[in-house]
């Protein structure tokens, strides 16, 4: 069975959450009630992944304000800003975020109602844009795939079945047979604790390996493709995903492999022309510093933490989206 990242109840107006910072030791719904405390599980990483975010910011701003009513516009807008900048690189967030706030402007009476029936409409725009990316990308992987992923852009990333994972997903539902290798996916293990997870938990083939071990695996012959999520993708195709990625792209280059890239169309971001406008979320040196509550770094050492890496659009060689397989040069606003 393919697990869910999120649980609404449209009829009570709550929002439960799988929380991912537990995985794969504890497997714990949490509901979320308040802004607060939504505003602490983007920033926290309980619930992760660009289109899992917006949905879930958007659905978290009904649940919060069915409790404990809905306060003036001016500080509705102002709960709208706050989560909208709880993580910077994923557009899916302010996007959502943006949704909200031209219900909040143009409604007249009603305005939970309004702003239920729009956040309602995001999460069933995201299933069904993860469906059609799954329809899309599964013809890029033949019967006996060996498929390496970065980070998790699967289930657990979105409302629905993922993006980079839905391919996978779908394939396999078709009767192919497809195997993932999964990167760790430092500092944070995203690879190792929840894509591992969810594929063993939905019946597909999986393997981690740590991300220093993708060059070589692909030097051996033993992957056939990557495809990777997307946090951001600018107008020219350049893309913005977790740190590593564009590590696995430079390699898959130069060994000839496909690198694919599988995002809603949410994920676009039309009014920046190239990766370079992107912004880069920096987290915690602590993040770096220890693995597991372990020190691993000396703690007068400095260290870096840029939570996303660009990879250029010249090293992309397909980008799937709920539209279709764009391919460059990329131009999404005309059909693939
Ligand atoms: O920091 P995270 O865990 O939110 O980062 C998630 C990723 O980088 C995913 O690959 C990306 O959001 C695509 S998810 C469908």
């Amino acid at each position: 069975m393919i697990p869910r990242a999120l649980t609404w109840s449209s009829d009570a107006r709550r929002l439960r959450i799988l929380d991912q910072r537990l995985l794969p030791e504890r497997v714990v719904e949490r509901e979320l009630c308040t802004i607060d405390e939504v505003d602490e599980a983007l920033r926290t990483l309980a619930v992760r992944g660009a289109p899992a975010i917006g949905v879930a910011a958007a659905l978290g701003v009904i649940a919060a304000f069915a409790r404990a009513g809905v306060p003036d516009r001016a500080a509705l807008l102002a709960a709208l800003d706050r989560l909208a900048g709880a993580r910077p690189t994923a557009v899916n967030l302010p996007w959502a975020m943006a949704r909200l706030r031209r219900v909040v402007i143009v409604a007249e009476a009603n305005l939970l109602d309004a702003l239920a029936a729009e956040a309602e409409r995001i999460l069933a725009e995201d299933i069904a844009m993860c469906d059609a990316i799954g329809r899309h990308g599964q013809g890029l992987l033949p019967d006996g795939a060996r498929v390496l992923t970065h980070c998790n852009a699967g289930a657990l990333a979105t409302a629905g079945i993922g993006t980079a994972l839905a391919p996978v997903y779908t394939a396999s539902a078709a009767g192919r047979r497809v195997e993932v290798i999964a990167c760790e996916t430092r500092p944070l293990l995203q690879g190792s604790r929840i894509t591992a997870w969810e594929l063993s938990a939905a019946g597909i083939p999986v393997t981690v390996c740590t991300d220093s071990m993708a060059a070589a695996l692909m030097r051996e012959g033993r992957l056939d493709l990557v495809l990777v999520g997307a946090d951001r993708i600018a107008a020219n195709g350049d893309i913005a995903n977790k740190i590593g990625t564009y590590g696995h792209a430079v390699a898959a280059h130069h060994h000839g492999l496909p690198f694919y890239v599988a995002a809603p169309s949410s994920t676009i971001d039309a009014s920046l022309f190239g990766g370079a406008s992107i912004p880069i979320e920096r987290r915690d040196a602590d993040e770096v510093r220890r693995v597991g509550g372990q020190v691993v770094a000396p703690p007068d050492v400095p260290v870096e933490n840029p939570a996303f890496d660009i990879t250029p659009a010249s090293l992309i060689s397909a980008i799937v989206t709920d539209r279709g397989v764009f391919r460059p040069p990329y131009r999404f606003v005309e059909a693939p």
